[in-house]
């Protein structure tokens, strides 16, 4: 599996500038996994969703192909990264509502209680803090809800890392948080979870889901 190479990267408190948002998207924008999160999160087709760190908003849109009823709402704190998910949403004809905010995890536009389903793909790493992103994510689930993270496999990016020794690959890997780790982080917040690897072609992540401990 070939890893992002950031070597255009610039990012300021986690915001992408616009050349790295281009460059991401063109680059990683659509990929085999993003077709496989309704499998691995498990979607029913009446839930209420919401991506943090949507990019330009390919899971929202997979995943509000599949909804019957519900909603599914994408926030990003890179304005590049709303601006494209809006262009390409654009004609894409949808049997539920779509929104795409410009947010961040630590300050989720959600009331509280409002989500079934969270999701956070190949995202958490880049926020800024952690321990509020994970505290709002508590804050807008339902009691029953749950909050899915999918990461691409912890060894395979140690792999890379191990193999290339470009600077822009050692800067990419460097702030990468294990599932260990995560998982951690999560029973902090107050959520129960299980996690699992998952592979198929072009795919090897591994996939936290967690649930609000009561
Ligand atoms: C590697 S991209 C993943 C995008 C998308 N989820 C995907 O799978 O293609 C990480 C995204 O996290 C966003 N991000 C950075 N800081 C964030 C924060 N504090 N809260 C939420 N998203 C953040 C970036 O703007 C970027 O779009």
């Amino acid at each position: 599996m070939s890893k992002p190479d950031l070597k255009h990267s610039s990012c300021k408190n986690g915001i992408w500038d616009r050349k790295t948002a281009d460059w991401y998207v063109a680059r990683w924008g659509k990929q085999p996994l993003h077709r496989a999160v309704p499998e691995l999160c498990q979607l029913a087709s009446t839930e209420r969703v919401l991506d943090i760190g949507c990019g330009s908003g390919t899971v929202v849109r997979e995943i509000a192909a599949r909804l019957s009823t519900g909603e599914v709402l994408g926030v990003d704190p890179t304005p590049r990264m709303i601006e494209l998910a809006l262009e390409i949403s654009d004609g894409h004809e949808l049997s539920v509502p779509v929104r795409f905010i410009e947010a961040s995890a630590e300050r989720l536009p959600c009331p509280d209680q409002s989500c079934d389903l969270v999701l956070a793909i190949n995202s958490l790493h880049h926020w800024e803090d952690v321990e509020a992103g994970l505290a709002e994510v508590r804050r807008v689930l339902k009691p029953n809800g749950r909050f899915v993270l999918i990461d691409d496999l912890w060894e395979e990016i140690q792999r890379h890392s191990g193999h290339h020794h470009s600077e822009a690959q050692q800067e990419s890997h460097s702030h990468w948080i294990s599932p260990e780790t995560i998982a951690e982080s999560l029973t902090t917040a107050g959520f129960s979870s299980t996690s699992c690897e998952y592979r198929a072609p072009e795919i090897a992540v591994s996939t936290i889901t967690a649930q609000p401990r009561r």
